[in-house]
């Protein structure tokens, strides 16, 4: 019977066949213990030599790291491993021999294993991350399907730039101009209001040459438009997804987060409501916490991110930032016009910004002149002029970036772990 890793729970006491690589393996002169990886998990396999004979015993001795294999033999439990289960080989079969595998068990450092990554992928720690960045996914999906929300793809290829021109990739488009995406919003917003409430997913670009833990240049974003939404309306959104998705990586990838030593009980904290503070409310914190160079206006840096993140202990809301440091889009706070109607959700523990959004202008007038302000070409954007034309509707939505939030609830340190073949400044390999 040919089964994989995870069904292992299924199959003790029955003898089985597993399609595996040989992670790793330690051996002494009676017994040889292998570690078995198939992509569904990691099991160790034990080769006793006094039960398989001196042949099988001595074949097994000599497999060498990643070499494939069929292996064969009875599914045990093993209480003192964390997977819970283990296999008792009595044979092994070689499908194809691996000699000199570059990724040792030994340390390697960053940019050796970021060579290797189409290696590196195969690791347990890559498996734990790649299995909780598939479960946000999968619990993206269930969350806007059980909300009411239609799934909407935005072009890649687009001819306008919402958030700002000086950070998009450049092509040609036959003989025309175009970008890559930086955000599908003006598109969801077109979405909006031929369908209420949306959500897209799917990769940006953002040609920006910053080189920190929370910038990659290809990243996947997720962006809900909801027709009729005001901020808060939104914000309460935001908060139960984000919520949602810690607790079923939580229900569902437990092993994964035992792998990686991530801290249960900060994750057990992230059930909505989040709080909420104000852009000048944070300026004030920032202030008392010793910031005394920043002034209001100026935008936050991961020091001040990081700063406002540690006083609380969920995502916090930031909320009303200046109207001069945000896209022309979002409409002034009819209380306050140097202000907008925005959030940013800034992660616990030093992740910063996951989640960026605001309401969106609707009137036609007010979007014209702000066009005019921002020096954009309204011929280039007359299609999402016509929203504001035709029937248009005060709505809301936001954008999560998916990389910093698997980094963050998955607790690793640089984005570049959290997705399979990052794009990073100075690396386009592999
Ligand atoms: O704040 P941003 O730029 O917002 C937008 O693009 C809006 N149009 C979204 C919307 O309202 N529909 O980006 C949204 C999120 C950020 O909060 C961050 O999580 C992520 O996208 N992000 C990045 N992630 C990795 N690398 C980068 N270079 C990122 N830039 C933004
Ligand atoms: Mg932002």
């Amino acid at each position: 019977m040919k089964i994989t890793i995870n069904q292992a729970s299924e199959f003790v006491g029955k003898e089985v066949t597993i399609g595996a690589w040989l992670a790793n393996k330690r051996s002494s002169g009676k017994i040889a213990f292998l570690q078995l990886r198939d992509g569904t998990g990691f099991m160790q396999g034990v080769v006793v030599k006094a039960e398989v004979g001196e042949e099988v015993f001595a074949d097994a001795k000599t497999l060498t790291q990643e070499t494939s294999l069929f292996v064969t033999g009875t599914i045990n439990e093993d209480t003192r491993s964390p997977f819970g289960y283990e296999m008792a080989v009595s044979g092994v079969e070689v499908i194809s021999e691996s000699h000199d595998y570059p990724i040792t068990p030994k340390e390697h450092g960053t940019e050796f294993l970021m060579d290797h990554r189409h290696l590196w992928l195969r690791s347990n720690r890559q498996h734990a991350i790649m299995k909780i960045r598939n479960e946000i996914i999968r619990a993206t999906y269930e969350f806007f399907n059980q909300e009411g929300f239609l799934k909407i793809d935005p072009p890649i290829l687009t001819g306008s730039a919402p958030e700002g021109t000086t950070e998009l990739f450049h092509t040609k488009y036959f003989d025309e101009d175009a970008f890559l995406s930086q955000s599908g919003q003006l598109y969801m917003e077109a979405a909006a209001m031929a369908f209420g409430k949306v959500f897209s997913f799917g990769p940006t670009f953002r040609a920006e040459k910053s080189k920190t833990r929370r910038h990659l240049i290809e990243f996947w974003m997720i962006e809900p438009e909801m027709a009729f939404y005001k901020l808060e309306d939104s914000l309460k959104v935001q908060e139960n997804y984000v919520a949602f998705l810690v607790k079923a990586v939580l229900d569902n990838c437990r092993l994964e987060l035992d792998r990686l030593g991530r801290d249960i009980t900060h994750l057990e904290k992230m059930v909505a409501p989040f709080p909420r503070i104000t852009y000048t409310e944070a300026i004030d914190l920032l202030h008392k916490l010793g910031f005394d160079d920043i002034v209001w206006g100026d935008d936050f840096g991961a020091p001040h991110e990081t700063a406002i993140a540690d006083s609380f202990e969920k995502p916090v809301f930031i909320t009303h930032y200046p109207k001069a440091i945000k896209p022309f889009y979002m409409p002034e706070d009819p209380e306050n016009d140097q202000v907008v109607l925005c959030a940013d959700m800034i992660a616990p523990e030093g992740y910063g910004e996951i989640i960026g959004g605001s309401e969106r202008i609707h009137d036609l007038e007010t979007l014209q002149a702000r066009m005019k302000d921002f020096d954009l070409d309204q011929e280039a954007y007359s299609w999402y002029i016509d929203l504001a034309r035709y029937g248009s509707v005060p709505h809301s939505g936001f954008g999560l970036g998916l990389e910093r939030t698997v980094a963050w609830i998955s607790g690793t340190e640089h984005v570049r772990e959290t997705i399979p073949f990052p794009r990073l400044l100075n690396r386009l390999y592999p």
